[in-house]
């Protein structure tokens, strides 16, 4: 008796579950299996950047022409001066839109690099864009946007005076963490939206915004609801960390902490 095989849909449900929600080729290969005995060297004059999936399975968005990412030392150079040329959000944006040297963008849909007020007095920074993020464009618009939202809410905040944006402004495939040379790559430019956007309260979202922003060697438990001094290059402001609204959804026994945290930002606003 054959067993019966499951649904495509299911198949593709337990797939998103899983975090695997992107084609990377036409075929599954066996990665377990033996390397072939002779690996060709991709042709000189076609190269295609690490990890990209071929044209036939990328979305629309982002068929088109990519060259290969540069070496980490040169792409964060490249994103450095890009970043520093840049002498409005406007120029930002449009400077991040055209950078090619990190491979994330290969992957992603959209680029997502702010929402809210600019010209507010608090700016929260989050990891990078989830699924919804790209589609959308914009900033913590999914589930854990919802939750920053009540958040935000809760001390008198919402998305006309709070500036919001992210480490990363591609998706990483799948949810994962980006790697610390994706945020190398991408640091340059975080760093000038801080500076250009001039915040008085910087609000790290998570461990990996704080590590990166604020440089700290020490997990979240540990840093959140502490005051950092953050240079933007202009001037110090204050940064603190906080835990990430999607660590919140899935651990709600410390939102209890997260609540103090935000209190103790809605008293610095104050100040
Ligand atoms: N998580 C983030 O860190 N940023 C987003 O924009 C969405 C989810």
């Amino acid at each position: 008796m054959s067993e019966a095989r499951p649904h495509p849909l299911d198949v593709l449900r337990f797939y998103a579950e899983n975090g695997v929600d992107i084609a990377l080729d036409e075929t599954a290969p066996n990665r377990l299996a033996e390397p072939a005995a002779v690996i060709e060297a991709p042709a000189r004059d076609a190269p295609k950047p690490f990890g990209a999936p071929p044209a036939s399975v990328r979305p629309q968005a982002i068929q088109r022409n990519i060259t290969p990412p540069a070496a980490p030392e040169a792409a964060i150079r490249d994103a450095g001066q890009l970043a520093a040329n840049a002498s409005t959000l406007d120029e930002l944006r449009v400077a991040i839109e055209s950078f090619e040297g990190c491979a994330l963008k290969a992957t992603a849909m959209r680029t997502v690099f702010a929402d809210g007020n600019p010209q507010a007095r608090i700016m929260f920074v989050g990891e990078g864009p989830g699924a919804e993020e790209d589609r959308e464009g914009l900033p913590f618009v999914g589930r854990s946007g919802k939750l920053l939202d009540r958040m935000i809410a809760a001390i008198g905040l919402d998305r006309k005076s709070a500036y919001i944006a992210n480490i990363i402004p591609w998706r990483p495939p799948g949810n994962r963490t980006p790697t610390p040379q994706e945020s190398a790559i991408c640091l340059p430019f975080i760093r000038r939206q801080i500076e250009l956007a001039d915040p008085d309260i910087l609000v790290c979202l998570g461990g990996p915004s704080a590590t990166t922003l604020l440089e700290l060697k020490e997990g979240i438990t540990r840093t959140r609801g502490r005051w950092f001094e953050f240079d933007t290059g202009k001037r110090k402001i204050k940064a603190i960390a906080l835990f990430h609204p999607a660590y919140l959804l899935r651990s709600p026994a410390h939102k209890k902490l997260a609540w103090q945290d935000l209190l103790a930002v809605k008293k610095a606003l104050t100040q």
